[in-house]
């Protein structure tokens, strides 16, 4: 964990070194759990963006696209109850004065058991060699065994003093646990209460209660209140989906870990409207289908797994998550929730207008039930980044640090380098590039030796370098240098663009 730990903190300093991540606010000493994108960053989370929207809407006939506004009635979210029950348990150390969620002292607890299984698993499969059966090892070896029993026992107190609302037992369970506070070392612990996460602020110039509203913590309600203006308008049937990407705020009580907790954020949502009675065999199908838009992007499939919730949220009667491997590991990265018609109802209910679609197959109406993806933009970004950061000591000693990211995602896809800044190979490398950048985001650089320049685009991740030489002025041939191998091909400047298509 300690060289995850490091590997971590190198990412970080890595990230904002090359123009990928910023604290926000910096020199007022930054805002806690807010980060800027830079240069990179942007690109990089753009060609996210892109990837998804086109999987999701330009893939999928019956899946269309929307814009809502951040700012939306405030009646909306006592509807969709997050008045009411959007909150977390925290409790406080009296001697460090830090504050926690009380859910997450006890998770982190349980991931340290986790680590002791992991630690038994290593020493018996040394101890075995070849003839090590992993599974067999951790279904009948009774130490890690004791230690599943414990996670478990210990979740399931848990989830049910959360879902009951009986916050005396999971502080007794953090007691009886023996948690200290992390920074403290002391097991000094207020009672626990729950913290509303919406952010709200005042609109128009009267900051009276009834001009109090959110900022929305979720995209997906601007989808919910929209379901009939889309439907309608688009003449969809269902089944039919509604995605959005946009902003969102929630006002973490752990704001850590980077990127990966943020109290404003971007999620990508898509509700999948479906007949009552459809929605397992629905939510089988976003299940698979997300899994492998994941796998799609050429990470090892073994730093992705499915968690099915124990504890639902107060609107699901079915709901999983897709967890990456991130280096502080394995933690959500998207969610796969069936909603049922919790929201549409509740909105009809709270606005007194119907939100029912008419099936002319069934000649009925109902309210649909809706299936959700729910993917944060901000930890896709993160887990890229982890996935991409390598350091590797090349067969001359050296050492560089390459962001492998898959091409379609990495910011920019070719960088076009003249050898030497004379000799008429500046002029002929901007003309090369002036073809290629209607197509794909480019970068020129003359500066520095070529050597040099080859380690600042492995730094950021470019897939391709061109570097036109004395050669390209005689038979309009160039370098092409691939980022993941070193290799370089000699290839016609003609076919410069096909080449990078077929490796894209
Ligand atoms: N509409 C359902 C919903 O919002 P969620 O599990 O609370 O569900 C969905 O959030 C996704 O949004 C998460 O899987 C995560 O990727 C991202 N997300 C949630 N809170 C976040 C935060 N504070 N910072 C960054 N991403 C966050």
């Amino acid at each position: 964990m300690a060289n995850h730990e490091e590997q971590f903190k190198k990412l970080i300093a890595h990230a904002k070194e090359y123009g990928f991540i910023f604290p926000s606010s910096e020199i007022y000493d930054g805002l806690a759990a807010v980060y800027d994108y830079g240069q990179y960053g942007v690109e990089l989370k753009n060609n996210i963006r892109q990837y998804w929207w086109k999987s999701m809407v330009q893939m999928h006939e019956n899946v269309v696209g929307l814009d809502s506004a951040i700012f939306m009635h405030p009646t909306i979210w006592k509807a969709s109850g997050h008045v009411d029950a959007f909150n977390d348990p925290m409790i406080d150390n009296k001697d460090s004065k830090k504050r926690y969620r009380a859910d997450v002292l006890i998770e982190d607890y349980c991931a340290k058991i986790e680590d002791k299984i992991n630690k038994e698993v290593e020493k018996a499969a040394k101890r075995f060699g070849d003839s090590f059966d992993k599974n067999q090892f951790v279904t009948t070896n009774p130490r890690v065994l004791e230690y599943q029993q414990k996670i478990e026992n210990t979740l399931h107190r848990m989830n049910k003093g959360l879902a009951e609302n009986n916050l005396a037992d999971v502080k007794a369970l953090i007691e009886e646990l023996e948690i200290v506070c992390p920074m403290s070392g002391s097991r000094n612990w207020t009672d626990i209460r729950q913290f509303n996460l919406m952010f709200s602020t005042q609109i128009g110039s009267l900051s009276e209660e009834a001009n109090t509203i959110y900022l929305r913590p979720e995209t997906a309600q601007g989808i919910f209140v929209n379901f009939l203006n889309v439907q309608k308008t688009s003449r969809m049937k269902i089944p039919f989906g509604i995605a959005q990407t946009g902003k969102a705020f929630r006002n973490e009580i752990v704001a850590r870990q980077f990127i990966f907790r943020m109290r404003e954020f971007e999620q990508m949502e898509m509700q999948f409207f479906v007949r009552p009675g459809t929605e397992m065999e629905w939510f089988e199908y976003w299940k698979t289908s997300r899994m492998e838009w994941h796998k799609s992007l050429g990470i090892p499939a073994e730093k992705y797994r499915f968690h099915d919730h124990e504890k639902l949220a107060h609107y699901a009667n079915a709901a999983t998550d897709i967890e990456f491997e991130f280096l502080f590991g394995f933690k959500e990265l998207e969610g796969i929730h069936s909603r049922t018609d919790f929201d549409l109802a509740q909105h009809q209910e709270f606005s007194g207008k119907k939100m029912q679609y008419f099936d002319p197959e069934l000649n009925e109406s109902y309210i649909p039930y809706v299936v959700e993806t729910s993917i944060g933009l901000d930890r896709t970004c993160l887990a890229m980044l982890s996935h991409a950061y390598n350091e590797e000591v090349l067969e001359d000693g050296s050492t560089r640090v390459v962001m492998k990211f898959p091409p379609v995602l990495a910011p920019y896809k070719i960088a076009v380098l003249p050898l030497v800044k004379k000799d008429g190979m500046p002029e002929k490398a901007r003309e090369i590039m002036d073809t290629l950048k209607g197509d794909f985001m480019c970068q020129y650089d003359e500066k520095d030796a070529i050597g040099r320049r080859y380690r600042r685009q492995d730094a950021i991740g470019t897939p391709f370098c061109i570097t036109i030489d004395t050669q390209t002025l005689g038979d309009n041939t160039v370098t092409i240098r691939y980022r993941d191998t070193m290799q370089q091909d000699r290839i016609a400047i003609a076919e410069i663009a096909n080449v990078i298509r077929e490796n894209l």
